[in-house]
């Protein structure tokens, strides 16, 4: 129950009942006390926050909510009273009754009589512990995501390049150890002409060849599955698949700044892609449209699916700092970067992927203004508005 102050208590209008009735109801703890720090009124919030209840503290001192070793700030709020200053929401801890600590924003102000004397000090304090924990476990929870995203991407790209060196290291291995055995084999005839048998040497070097050709033969295969290949996929519409890949890349846009809008020209359009390749191809253009832009005064990143008959093209064109000029002619090659902590690999696997689709990608411009990188698909039918399809072909 609210028990107010000798200053307040008598007299009361209805005007007063009111405010009696609002401080009362509160959820906030709503306190007043003398200057010299004694307690004049309690409401149900304070009483509720902090566990005493306002018989049991009314006229006692302020300093019972100090948090132990920090007792020293009370008296520093009233010296900012004396002088008719206010103290605004700030956060502090206190003591409840039964000794655990609760976190509050508080806002204290000067309490003046008739002839504008400081007389005592009102002083209201929200509970923000809750909050407090919620925000610094949604932080939490964004960083962790963050990480992970960035060991995704960063394992996904070195997973393919590992898997590619073993795959090399342990097919040429092989026919190297052959050929070496061979040339062995050659050195010691040679070494004694004598008595060697000419046929022998022969077929130890035709062996030995055998073995050559096999390892260039292996090299050639790995260098086919770096080049455009026979890419698998499905008929898909590409606005789905696009928008897909652009809400996993842009999961952060927000916090950075970054405005993202997406204008589609090519709602009915199917193409035949993988869907995890082509998010893994708007992911790392997305991904530098956003790094290009950290610093910059304005951060769009624009999107745009364009029906250029039997392609559509989908461009991402970014406000960042442009392409720099050393790298310039050379962004596609593999660890080309300008980033500390960059691979260089993004745009390669990019292009890879793309062109396994008989697809292009380039860099459509660049400048002050940004720079839009655009790839293109072959349009392989559209669907019509009862969701049928013409003219695809065969999946
Ligand atoms: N939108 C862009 N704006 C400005 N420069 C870009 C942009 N996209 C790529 N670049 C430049 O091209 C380089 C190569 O890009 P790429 O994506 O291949 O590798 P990276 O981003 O440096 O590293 P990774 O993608 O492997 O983490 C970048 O380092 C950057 O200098
Ligand atoms: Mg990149």
């Amino acid at each position: 129950m609210n028990r107010l102050s000798d200053f307040a208590a008598h007299g009361l209008t209805s005007a007063d009942r009111l405010l009696s009735a609002i401080v009362s109801s509160s959820d906030d703890a709503i306190i007043s006390k003398t200057i010299d720090g004694n307690i004049t009124s309690w409401n149900d919030g304070a009483e509720r926050m902090f566990g005493y209840t306002a018989d049991e503290v009314i006229g006692g001192p302020i300093s019972i909510l100090a948090v132990p070793g920090h007792e020293a700030e009370m008296p520093g709020f009233l010296e900012v009273i004396r002088r008719r200053e206010r103290i605004d929401h700030f956060e502090t801890w206190r003591r409840h009754k039964n000794g655990t600590l609760v976190l509050v924003s508080l806002t204290v102000s000067p309490i003046l009589d008739d002839n504008g004397q400081v007389i005592g000090a009102s002083k209201v304090a929200r509970d923000i512990t809750a909050a407090r924990w919620t925000s610094q476990a949604l932080a939490k929870a964004e960083l962790q995501l963050q990480q992970q995203h960035r060991e995704l991407l960063h394992t996904a790209r070195l997973g393919e390049l590992g898997q590619m060196s073993a795959t090399l290291a342990h097919e040429v291995s092989q026919p190297l150890g052959a050929l070496l055995n061979y040339l062995g084999v050659c050195e010691i005839l040679i070494a004694d002409p004598a008595r060697t048998d000419m046929s022998v040497l022969r077929d130890a070097m035709q062996a030995a060849m055998v073995q050559v050709q096999r390892a260039s033969k292996i090299l050639q295969r790995l260098q086919a599955f770096a080049r455009p290949g026979q890419a698998m996929g499905k008929v898909e519409p590409i606005s789905g698949a696009v928008r897909e890949g652009l809400a996993l890349a842009t999961i952060d846009a927000a916090r950075l700044g970054v405005k993202v809008e997406i204008e589609c020209e090519a709602e009915d359009i199917l193409v035949k892609v993988d869907r995890v390749e082509l998010q893994q191809v708007i992911l790392n253009l997305v991904r530098n449209g956003i790094q290009s832009m950290e610093g910059a005064a304005t951060k769009n990143l624009r999107v745009l699916l364009h029906d250029a008959g039997a392609q559509v093209e989908i461009s991402i064109s970014d406000t960042g700092c442009g392409l720099s000029n050393e790298i310039t002619g050379r962004i596609f090659e593999p660890f080309v970067t300008t980033k500390p902590e960059g691979l260089g690999l993004g745009l390669s696997i990019c292009q890879k992927i793309i062109e396994s689709y008989a697809g292009r990608l380039w860099v459509k411009e660049t400048g002050p203004q940004g720079t839009t990188f655009t790839f293109g698909l072959n349009v392989v039918g559209r669907s019509t508005e009862d969701g049928g399809l013409i003219s695809a072909v065969a999946d």
